[in-house]
């Protein structure tokens, strides 16, 4: 059978998680490659909601194995909590199930301290607006060869030892840069000990755990975030520190290119976006009002208003460039019912030029306007549609308009956030 990747294609929060929890019923496992408790992934299932924000979402389909990659950030004291959370609803979260790679990379506290006392020190403007989670400075140890992996838990001498050499640094900015009281390197490792030592039977090789479940079956990779946040691809420095491009399922949980069979692009109906950075299509009007209150946008990890615009075909363009998808799923089509008009972007017009994808050059997004194409909207609820020929013309020829341009065709539609919404 065939391995799948998900991965979302605008600036995160495209139903990835929705998705993930749907084709988790056909796989063996369901791995997490980059990113960290940064990302919020809501399941609905029979109308009961569950956001996770580290445990792969396939979870909820008992005897599918979870594994956290390498290229993953893991904040232990989340990933417990997590655990207790889903134990709690009598699922299965023993480490029969679960394996956290031995390289995946740890959020220590002072990485959420630099995380919070460095956007604090910024202007409105130059505010990434993250999520507070450390994941940015987490990224940075690991860069730097001096970050602490989840293997280092069954080690408390070496544990110990690479806490004092990280905080030898990160003291000397919390002392004069940011005003802050210094650490003890003790204090730290008392207060990571209990979670890490609860770490330690779910770690493991999770290279190999992939390699025995595509033996016999398919592997589903789950993207978080999305490409437009990509550090190297995304609206730099309006980004997250991981690479979120499908490429990076490989190298981010041990498997080879070749092992990337199916790839599908969430792609919601509109566009949302968390934080700061440039939004070429956002709007401040009725419209994204309307969107964001039909669509309830606020981020599932942070409760923040998402701010919401017209869907961009540049961004998913370049999306697709940089993916390679087979598929595309769209998301939330239901929450556009009701507009008169709707307005995709083909183009940007940029320094007295049309261009079809988005500028390379810092901020360059900041000044493009876009260029679009209106198309007429449908009153009808879709939520009940669980076929092509249940949605209202306007809606099918808004899809086609979508297959046209991205040269990619739509494989699955999402009209509400339950798993039976979809077709
Ligand atoms: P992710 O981060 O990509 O997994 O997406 P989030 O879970 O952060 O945000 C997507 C939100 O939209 C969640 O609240 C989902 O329950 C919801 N959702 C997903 N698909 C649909 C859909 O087709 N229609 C509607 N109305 N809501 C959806
Ligand atoms: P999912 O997986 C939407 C955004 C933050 C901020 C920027 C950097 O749910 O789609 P970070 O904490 O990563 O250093 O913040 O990235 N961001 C997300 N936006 N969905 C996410 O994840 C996000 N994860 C990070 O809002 O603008
Ligand atoms: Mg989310």
């Amino acid at each position: 059978m065939s391995n799948i990747v998900v991965f979302g294609s605008q600036w995160g929060d495209e139903g990835k998680g929705k998705i993930v929890d749907m084709l988790a019923e056909e796989a063996n496992a369901i791995v997490r490659f980059q990113g960290g408790n940064n990302a919020g992934h809501t399941l609905v299932v029979d109308g009961e909601q569950c956001i996770l924000h580290l445990i792969p979402s396939g979870v909820l389909h008992p005897g599918k194995k979870c594994l956290i990659g390498n290229g993953v950030v893991l904040d232990p004291f989340v990933f417990c909590e997590e655990l207790d959370k889903l134990d709690a609803k009598g699922l299965d979260v023993s480490p029969a199930r679960m394996m956290i790679s031995k390289k995946t990379h740890i959020i220590m506290p002072y990485h959420r301290l630099v995380d919070g006392a460095r956007e604090s020190t910024k202007s409105d403007a130059k505010k990434i607006g993250t999520t507070g989670r450390g994941i940015g400075p987490c990224y940075e140890d690991k860069m730097n060869r001096c970050g602490i992996r989840a293997g280092d838990f069954a080690d408390p001498e070496l544990l110990l030892e690479k806490i004092e050499k990280a905080l030898e640094e990160k003291n000397i900015l919390f002392k004069h840069l940011y005003g802050t009281e210094p650490l003890k390197a003790k204090d730290v490792f008392e207060e990571v000990r209990p979670v890490a030592e609860r770490l330690i039977p779910y770690l493991g090789d999770v290279s190999s755990a992939i390699q025995e479940a595509q033996a016999d079956g398919s592997v589903l990779f789950e993207g978080a975030q999305g490409t437009h946040l990509d550090i190297d691809h995304g609206t730099y420095p309006f980004v997250t520190s991981s690479n979120t491009v499908t490429a990076n399922a490989a190298s981010g949980s041990g498997c080879s290119p070749r092992d990337l069979h199916r790839i599908i692009a969430i792609v919601k109906a509109y566009t949302t976006r968390v934080g700061g950075g440039p939004f070429a299509t956002e709007l401040e009007d009725a419209d994204g009002e309307y969107m964001q209150t039909q669509g309830h946008e606020f981020g599932a990890t942070t409760g923040r208003k998402r701010r919401c615009g017209w869907l961009d075909l540049v961004v998913l363009k370049e999306s697709v460039r940089l993916n390679g998808p087979t598929e595309l799923a769209i998301t939330k089509l239901d929450v556009l019912s009701g507009l008169k008009e709707i307005k995709l972007c083909t183009a940007y017009e940029y320094k007295g030029e049309q261009i079809a994808y988005p500028p390379q050059e810092q901020n360059g997004m900041a000044y493009v306007t876009p260029v679009y194409e209106t198309m007429p909207g449908w009153d009808e609820d879709i939520t009940g549609a669980r076929s092509w020929d249940e949605l209202p013309q306007n809606a099918v020829n808004y899809l086609k308009r979508i297959e046209e341009i991205t040269g990619v065709k739509v494989g699955i539609v999402s009209v509400g956030p339950d798993r039976a919404q979809t077709f």
